[in-house]
């Protein structure tokens, strides 16, 4: 630790042999220990006076280490402690981390395990006291939406949202999983005219082609086998409300002529049934497909194609809006919260600039999983950056200036070759001016520019930061992960990479070998 003044531990044993020892151990790396007999006089001088960490027995006569735990833990959440044991059962271990334990460590101890131990610790407790009074970025309260984001791409979003909903006009959303397509979906209608109608969404990717008419549109009693009796399917259902035709991509081309008969006549059949029903019903398509391509091939119909794609919207990647990431960081937390899956509130600024720089392939979805994940497994009130998942901490695309190049956010209108019989699509068409001026708005948007190019002197000078806050020594570290590119780049070839990396080939066997490499 290079704080100024000597952290202070407080071990709590009531094995005078051992608070001897590792007082010993302890004072010798310079830190000031304070001793406690018992279970009850550690927690009254943890209260007097909390150290910054406390090293605490499991068994002692009297209150029990646990017991202890939870009286320093429930007064003070952030107070760091590490559970002493004789007995390393599962039981131990997991009692332990539940009630807020750092680490626990075995006896007897291998004092350069408790140093390391200690550092550990007092580090994290050191992070914790940085983060001080956290200033969430938003109050998940103003976000009934749900949808966050300040980003200027995301607030042409849902201007177009609010333009939509006027009207009964289809709309097309695209974009990577987990980019919030359905949450787009929900939101247009919510505030639509429609709000106190259903909203249902089918996923046409999870149903098998021979289901989904009968699903979508219903059937009669003894229309196929296993049709024992009359269903309402989901059109019917929503009858004035909104259906979220998900991964419409995925619809069998049989499906995709009666979708177009609901968009162009407002009617259904039921599977086997003779009765014309009539629908009201909005329809939002999705899809991460491309259409135009599938068009082009004649998996979709052209038709179709143009009768949803009236107004697209393409809901932009995570990693093109990294602006927004804060914010979502913090309304999942506070939601987590709210649903008492988690107690963390706060993320330390190392963290955030961590997930802040990383590529999220997965978009929001993973973004909200990595949170998680890291709040279930935080101790205190903080995700510090050892909370994250390894594969996020090491990311090589963590690096600023290897974000996606300048996202344009794609926001088009298109007019249907026929003339519809939904008066709504003209209304949507006349506000086509509109959307086109927000199309505008929105293609001259460059944030990923305003990002340093990356040398090799920001790449050192990053690694150099990165990887001296881990265990493993730094060379060790950049010569696998070099090795490893390299061998890839060549194609397995040893030979080659060898040249590349300028040592011989016997030589680089034997580091592959010695680094535990697997090529
Ligand atoms: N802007 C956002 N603010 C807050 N949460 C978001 C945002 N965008 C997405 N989410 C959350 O991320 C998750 C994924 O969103 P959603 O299901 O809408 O994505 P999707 O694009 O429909 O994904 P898929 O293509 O896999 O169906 C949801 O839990 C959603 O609440
Ligand atoms: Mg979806």
């Amino acid at each position: 630790m290079s704080t100024t003044a000597k952290p202070t531990i407080l071990i709590i044993d009531d094995d005078s042999e051992i608070r001897y020892s590792l007082s010993r151990v302890l004072s010798s790396r310079g830190y000031q220990v304070v001793e406690a007999p018992s279970g009850e006089q550690g927690v009254a001088t943890v209260k007097k006076s909390p150290p910054d960490l406390v090293f605490l027995d499991i068994r002692m006569s009297g209150m029990s280490g646990i017991e202890a735990l939870q009286h320093i833990r429930s007064s003070n959440p952030k107070q760091m402690v590490v559970l002493m044991t004789a007995f390393g059962t599962a039981q131990t271990a997991i009692e332990a981390m539940k009630y807020g334990a750092f680490d626990y460590i075995m006896k007897p101890f291998d004092p350069a395990k408790v140093l390391a131990l200690a550092e550990n610790a007092l580090k994290a407790h050191a992070e914790i006291r940085a983060v001080g009074e956290y200033k969430p970025t938003i109050n998940s309260e103003d976000y009934k939406e749900g949808i966050v984001g300040s980003s200027s791409v995301m607030q042409d979003v849902f201007k177009i949202i609010g333009q939509v909903t006027a009207s009964d006009v289809t709309v097309m959303v695209t974009g990577e999983s987990g980019t919030g397509k359905e949450l787009v979906a929900r939101s247009i209608w919510k505030h639509s005219h429609r709000a106190a109608k259903a909203f249902i969404a089918v996923n046409c990717a999870a149903i098998p082609d021979n289901l989904i008419e009968s699903e979508l549109f219903g059937h009669e009693k003894g229309s196929f086998t296993g049709a024992t009796g009359q269903r309402i399917g989901k059109f019917e259902l929503c009858d004035g409300g909104t259906i979220f035709l998900d991964e419409i991509g995925d619809m069998a081309l049989a499906t995709q002529t009666k979708i177009l008969r609901v968009l162009q006549q407002g009617e259904i059949q039921r599977v086997g049934g003779m009765e014309t029903i009539k629908v009201d019903v909005r329809i939002i398509a999705e899809t991460n497909k491309d259409l135009e391509e599938m068009v082009k091939a004649k998996t979709f119909r052209e038709d179709l194609y143009y009768r949803l794609n009236v107004v697209r919207i393409k809901m932009p990647a995570l990693r093109e809006r990294p602006d927004d990431i804060p914010q979502i960081v913090d309304f999942c937390l506070q939601n987590l919260v709210k649903q008492k899956k988690a107690r963390v509130s706060k993320v330390s600024t190392e963290t955030m600039a961590i997930l802040v720089r990383h590529r999220w392939q997965g978009n929001v979805r993973e973004l909200e999983n990595v949170v998680y994940r890291s709040a279930v497994i935080a101790q205190g009130d903080t995700i510090l950056p050892k909370d994250l998942p390894q594969e996020i901490r090491d990311a090589v695309g963590a690096l600023p200036a290897l974000a996606a190049p300048t996202p344009v956010p794609e926001v088009s209108m298109t007019v249907p070759a026929t003339s519809a019989p939904f008066d709504a699509m003209r209304t949507a068409v006349s506000e086509g001016a509109a959307l086109a001026r927000a199309k505008h708005v929105t293609a001259a948007l460059v944030p990923a520019a305003a990002q340093p190019a990356l040398t090799i002197d920001r790449a050192l000078d990053f690694l150099h930061e990165e990887l001296g806050k881990s265990e493993e020594p730094i060379l060790e570290r950049i010569e696998r992960e070099m090795i490893k590119r390299v061998v890839v780049a060549q194609g397995g070839n040893i030979l080659k990479a060898s040249e590349q990396l300028g040592i011989t080939r016997a030589t680089l066997r034997k580091r592959i070998d010695e680094l535990g490499i697997r090529v």
